[in-house]
């Protein structure tokens, strides 16, 4: 809501608030900020990320600002990259504890998630970064420049990371959107997808290479029969085949700080660009808005992710219909399985924000409500089916949810310049994961499976190992 300020006066504001230090940040409201799409990023054959400049003339359109609320956010952000990294390297070597990573707790201006049509904003984001424009000249930050007309990854059926980058008004913030790789054949278009994906998809969010049963191959040899499955096995498999993903992601990362270096950058994702997203959020400590991503915890501890104190800065939304997100989408006979993919782990990072379609819509698990098109359409846009009964108290549920607009003054704080009609929560509250997902405050993923170190000859390639 920009209240029709002019915008002279409105970036004066906005630029003040976000150059200065976190401690003069504390004033109670943070006003939104209108975000235009800047430009789109892409790899290359070689994995190196490249960028194009959206230009007005492009055939995007207008349709690609947003404006977004803000609040104070808190994240956690490793006080050096080069300790994370090392500690990452230490893990992986197995000499876990032998570097702490010191942690940096920092107030930043975040996204203020209360309120549905915010989440509505970054799901058209994380939208649009499926569509290309028309745009041809392309080119890596630093470098000589790089001129392609089809860069990796924007062709149908191919499967490189890429997306869109926009930008507020006044430069000061800038949110990445990263498009699931996988969606080809969840959103209707294309065939399953090819190679990579499904590679990527496999090894970060199945309990075991993706041995579903007798007839599948699996994508690494770990399988060691009944439930067992070898720990180094999984987790090497995925650093072997690292140049596929998360560090891609951190590249994309280092890019955009590099093109906007005093900026807050957030980044925002659906399906695998979300638990993509979710990754780079606790590699960087920056604010994360991810959809229907399926759950990434198990990723970050094979990856050895460093853990930080807290990850309340990565919000994920879901709904309970979608297979891929609830980690049920699995099974010889599901329909993931048609497309070849095993989605299997349950736990999320950071907080979550669930709607429970299933039991408050009638919904049917199917794993064509993943869809970002069909979450915006049925959940956060203007049609949305859902209607949020919770009380929330500090901003008025019951009657006054009833009678909006009127009566109570304003709440303080980030909400002070939003319409009073839109106050009422239209969403569920956000939760930690641990608490929405787990049993009794623990989430455990793959807890049928039993992983030790069954690397023995007596076994080794007898089970549904492909080598
Ligand atoms: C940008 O990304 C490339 C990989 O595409 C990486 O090699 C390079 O170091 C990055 N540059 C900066 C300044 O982050
Ligand atoms: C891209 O599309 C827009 C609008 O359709 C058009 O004006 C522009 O000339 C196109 N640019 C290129 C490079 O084709
Ligand atoms: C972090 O890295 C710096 C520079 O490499 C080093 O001096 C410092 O000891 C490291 N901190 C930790 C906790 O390892
Ligand atoms: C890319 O190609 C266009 C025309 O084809 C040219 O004008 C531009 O200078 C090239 N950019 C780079 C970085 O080589
Ligand atoms: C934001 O950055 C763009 C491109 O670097 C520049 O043209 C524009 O003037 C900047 N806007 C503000 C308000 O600083
Ligand atoms: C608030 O928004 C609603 C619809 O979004 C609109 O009808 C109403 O006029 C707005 N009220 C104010 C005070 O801006």
């Amino acid at each position: 809501m920009l209240l029709g300020l002019p915008s002279t006066l409105l970036s004066i504001i906005t630029g003040f608030l976000s150059s200065s230090s976190p401690t003069a940040t504390t004033s109670p409201s943070l006003t939104p900020l209108t975000f235009h799409l800047r430009h789109q990023h892409a790899v290359t054959s070689d994995s190196r990320i490249i960028f194009s400049d959206v230009s007005q003339l492009s055939s995007f359109g207008p349709e690609t600002t947003y404006t977004i609320p803000r609040k104070k956010v808190v994240v956690q952000k490793p006080s050096l990259y080069a300790n994370f990294s090392d500690a990452r390297d230490l893990r992986r070597s197995q000499l876990e504890g032998a570097l702490d990573v010191d942690w940096w707790e920092d107030e930043v201006p975040g996204p203020a998630l209360g309120e549905r049509d915010a989440l509505l904003q970054f799901a058209n984001m994380a939208f649009d970064a499926y569509y290309p424009d028309n745009t041809t000249e392309w080119y890596d930050v630093g470098g000589d420049g790089w001129n392609t007309s089809t860069p990796w990854g924007w062709l149908p059926g191919e499967d490189g990371m890429r997306g869109h980058v926009f930008v507020s008004s006044d430069n000061s913030t800038v949110v990445i959107a990263i498009k699931g790789t996988s969606a080809g054949w969840l959103v209707g278009g294309g065939g399953p997808t090819t190679g990579k994906d499904k590679l990527n998809d496999n090894l970060l969010f199945s309990c075991c290479c993706a041995r579903v049963g007798p007839t599948w191959s699996t994508v690494c040899p770990c399988y060691k029969g009944g439930n067992k499955c070898d720990r180094n096995c999984v987790e090497n498999a995925l650093v072997e085949k690292e140049d596929l993903f998360y560090p891609v992601g951190l590249n994309l990362y280092t890019n955009v700080s590099y093109m906007y270096p005093d900026a807050n950058i957030w980044v925002t994702g659906h399906s695998l660009g979300g638990s993509l997203s979710s990754l780079i959020g606790v590699t960087f400590g920056v604010p994360v808005v991810a959809f229907e991503a399926p759950a990434e915890k198990l990723a970050a501890n094979r990856l050895h992710l460093p853990t930080p104190p807290s990850t309340q800065h990565i919000t994920h939304m879901y709904h309970t219909a979608d297979p891929i997100a609830m980690g049920a989408c699995n099974g010889v006979t599901s329909s993931c399985a048609i497309g070849g993919f095993a989605m299997e782990t349950r736990c999320h990072l950071g907080q979550v924000i669930r709607f429970d379609t299933v039991n408050r819509l009638g919904w049917s698990v199917d794993v064509r409500t993943h869809g970002i098109k069909f979450v915006i359409d049925k959940l956060l846009g203007p049609e949305s089916e859902w209607k949020e009964e919770e009380k929330v108290p500090e901003e008025g549920g019951g009657l006054w949810s009833l009678f909006p607009g009127w009566g109570k003054k304003k709440p303080e704080g980030d909400r002070d310049e939003r319409n009073s009609t839109k106050r009422t929560r239209q969403i569920p509250m956000p939760k930690p994961a641990f608490e929405v997902e787990g049993v009794d405050g623990v989430c455990t993923d793959c807890f049928s499976w039993e992983y030790g170190d069954f690397d023995d000859p007596a076994t080794k390639g007898t089970f549904g190992c492909p080598q």
